[in-house]
Formats: C-alpha cells, sequence, structure tokens
C-alpha cells in the first residue's frame, strides 16, 4: 500500500512514520511537509535512506500540487497531520490555523475523492470537546460528547471534523476521524509544555506555570498515539470517530515537579505567570470504544514514559539546541517576556 502521511516532519507525523515503516516493512511511505516553524527534516534523518520512504516539501493548501501530487502517487491511504496545532499561537494569531486546519483538511479531501484514496483519515484532537469540570472526575469525553470548543485552534479542528463528516455524508468520502488527547515523547516542539520545562530546567531558567497549575491533561506517549491511529486507519468503520487515551490525568503542576525532579532541579524555578485566555480546565479520555472495537492498549504508562521521554531530552541535546535558536528565541521572548 502507498501511505501519505502530511505533517510528517512535525512531532507525532515523524514518530508515525518511524512507527509505520518498521510495523509495516511492506508499505510506502510518502512524507509531506511545509516546514513551517514546527516542521524539521532532522526528525526524518533516521529514515532518509529507506527505500519505502520519500520526502516531499508542500503545502496542503496548495490545491493544483496537492492534484499534481496524487495524480502520479495514486495514494492507497491519506492520514493527515498536518496543521497549526499550538493553542497559544492560535490566540495570538487565528487566521492560518483557519486556513490550514480547514481549507487544508478541504483540499486533501478534494483530491481524495478525485484519485479514488481508500480511506481518508483526518488526525483530529480532544480539545473539540472543550474541557470537564476539574472536581467531576467521573466524567469523560466520549465520541458523543457534543464539540463545543474554547480556543480558534479547537475551533479549527472541530470545523475540519464537521467538514470530514460532510464529505462522508455528502460524496461518500471513505474517511475515519481520531481524538486523542495531550501527546508527549521525542521531537515534540518547546512551545509545548513538557519540552518547554525541560529546556527550561536544563537552562536553569524559570519554568512559567499559566496559572496555578492546577488544570489537567490526559497524557499519552505519541508511540501509544501512533498504534492506535494505524489501527482506525486500516480497520476502523467507514464514517466513524475514535477516540485515543491511556487513563493517565496529570495537574501541569505536578508533571512541572515531575520534571524538576528527574533533573535534580530545584522547584524554586517554578513561576506562576498569567493564565492562557479561555484555558481549558481538565480533559479525560474515553477509549473504550478503540479498545473493544480495535482491540488497542496503550503500552506506556505516564510514570515511566516520562523518565523515558526526559532521558531522549537530554540525550538529544544538539536537537534541542537546533530548534530553540533563532526564531524560537523572538517567540519565547513574546509570548514570556513580560507574562
Ligand atoms: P506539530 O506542530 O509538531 O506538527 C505539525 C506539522 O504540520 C509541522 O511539521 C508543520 O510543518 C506541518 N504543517 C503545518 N502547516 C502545513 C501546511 N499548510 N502544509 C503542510 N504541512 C504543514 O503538531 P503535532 O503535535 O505533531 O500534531 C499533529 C496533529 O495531531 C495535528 O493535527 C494536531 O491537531 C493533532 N493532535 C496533536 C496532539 C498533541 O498533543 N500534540 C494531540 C491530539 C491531536
Ligand atoms: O489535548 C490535545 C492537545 O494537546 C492538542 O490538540 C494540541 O495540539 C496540543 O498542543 C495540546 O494542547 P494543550 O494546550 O493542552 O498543550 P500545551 O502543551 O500547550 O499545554 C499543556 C498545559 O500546560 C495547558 O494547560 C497549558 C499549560 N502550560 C503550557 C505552556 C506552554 C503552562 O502552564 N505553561 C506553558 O508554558
Amino acid at each position: 500500500m502507498k501511505i501519505l502521511v502530511t505533517g510528517a516532519a512535525g512531532f507525532i507525523g515523524s514518530n508515525f512514520v518511524y512507527y509505520e515503516l518498521a510495523n509495516h516493512p511492506e508499505d510506502k511511505i510518502v512524507a509531506l511537509d511545509l516546514l513551517t516553524y514546527a516542521g524539521n527534516l532532522e526528525n526524518l534523518d533516521a529514515c532518509k535512506d529507506n527505500e519505502n520512504f520519500k520526502f516531499v516539501k508542500m503545502d496542503i493548501t496548495d490545491r493544483d500540487s496537492i492534484d499534481k501530487l496524487f495524480a502520479e502517487e495514486k495514494f492507497d491511504i491519506v492520514v493527515n497531520f498536518a496543521a497549526e496545532s499550538h493553542v497559544d499561537r492560535s490566540i495570538e494569531n487565528p487566521e492560518i490555523f483557519l486556513k490550514t486546519n480547514i481549507l487544508g483538511t478541504q483540499t486533501l479531501m478534494d483530491a481524495s475523492l478525485k484519485y479514488n484514496v481508500k480511506r481518508y483519515h483526518q488526525v483530529s484532537t480532544d480539545e473539540v470537546y472543550g474541557d470537564l469540570p476539574l472536581e467531576a472526575t467521573d466524567l469523560f469525553f466520549t465520541e458523543s460528547t457534543p464539540l463545543h470548543t474554547s480556543s480558534p485552534y479547537s475551533a479549527s479542528k472541530a470545523s475540519a471534523d464537521l467538514l470530514v463528516n460532510a464529505y462522508h455524508r455528502t460524496f461518500n468520502l471513505n474517511c475515519t476521524i481520531s481524538r486523542c488527547s495531550n501527546n508527549y515523547g521525542p521531537y515534540q516542539f518547546p512551545e509545548k509544555l513538557i519540552p518547554l520545562m525541560i529546556n527550561n530546567a536544563r537552562h536553569d531558567k524559570s519554568l512559567p506555570v499559566y496559572g496555578e497549575g492546577l488544570n489537567v491533561r490526559d497524557w499519552l506517549h505519541v508511540y501509544d498515539h501512533c498504534s492506535g491511529i494505524d489501527l482506525v486507519m486500516r480497520n476502523g468503520k467507514n464514517g466513524e470517530v475514535y477516540n485515543i487515551g491511556g487513563h493517565n490525568e496529570r495537574r501541569n503542576i505536578d508533571v512541572v515537579k515531575t520534571i524538576l525532579r528527574e533533573l535534580d532541579k530545584p522547584e524554586s524555578l517554578i513561576t506562576y505567570v498569567s493564565d492562557r485566555k479561555g484555558h481549558d480546565l481538565r480533559y479525560a479520555i474515553d477509549p473504550s470504544k478503540i479498545e473493544r472495537e480495535l482491540g488497542w492498549k496503550p503500552k506506556y504508562n505516564f510514570d515511566t514514559g516520562i523518565k523515558e521521554t526526559i532521558n531522549w531530552y537530554m540525550d538529544n541535546q544538539k536537537w534541542m539546541d537546533n530548534v530553540t535558536s533563532g526564531d524560537y528565541l523572538k517567540y519565547y521572548e513574546k509570548m514570556y517576556g513580560d507574562r
């Protein structure tokens, strides 16, 4: 089979390329990415000579180029990771989120219909469900939880999901959607909580915790997200949504303290800064559908996964140095300078 992976030079996309090459050596992977600030070809270094792998630099909103690529390659499966993915950036500048996340999805689906792609898979997020109250720990997001978004990012992802449903019903697009909770693991850009805190701690810089640090996220190792997507895109039912999550809820402050403890750094590095606008309180996934219907099971729990992940960043400090030079410094000053 030939599989198009968009957003393949980003965090989850690159991990997914490695997952596919290792677990399905019979398949060919075309990895597409625009290489925005979040895309990094270095993430794909270890597979660049694999004969089942090919990289294409392209914008998913560039209709002519996408059409030409689909005509040439005749993909069996398209899996769309490409997106603007950071909530804080969407609060600063929503427009690019609407363009990439909504119109980009439409462009890929139009090409999938025109060139008879067998399965279009949309990588979505639990943020489309909004948030849950902190105290109602028995409440979880299921696939039938109503969409109720908070940020321009989550609104753009929910819009894309609705468009996928519309293409399924109106044009018979063969499709699936997966909605996962917060990922952690290798190659995550250090604008996101875990790699940002690891990077600051290794430089003895202050660790900026939003509000009181009591918001809860449900952490899943990126490897487990990849194994879930692989099952859904190959075996999931046409037109269905699958939640992916491993019941690893943690308060932000506890995640940050774990990182400090593992790196043997003092808690005095923590600085409480002004809260994110519209900050979602708690995410928590009910993964029983993917477990029951597709036999998915996570391999990692957070306590061991986070240690392995911290070690990865400490063993790959050159990678971290490369992605935190240049524009990253300007971004950091803009977002945290006088917060
Ligand atoms: P990321 O920001 O690390 O990677 C996104 C990639 O998309 C980058 O490589 C970027 O260059 C590329 N891209 C952006 N615009 C593009 C365009 N117009 N054309 C082609 N490529 C473009 O994001 P991530 O964390 O790897 O997330 C991947 C997907 O998974 C996103 O759709 C996101 O919404 C979803 N998701 C992420 C998480 C998480 O915790 N990170 C959880 C659930 C779902
Ligand atoms: O739930 C899935 C989503 O998880 C994905 O759809 C998004 O693409 C991904 O970015 C992530 O969204 P979050 O907003 O939850 O992730 P982020 O790492 O930005 O923040 C995690 C929590 O940590 C959140 O409550 C805000 C807080 N935070 C974040 C940063 C960057 C801080 O307290 N300080 C920080 O500096």
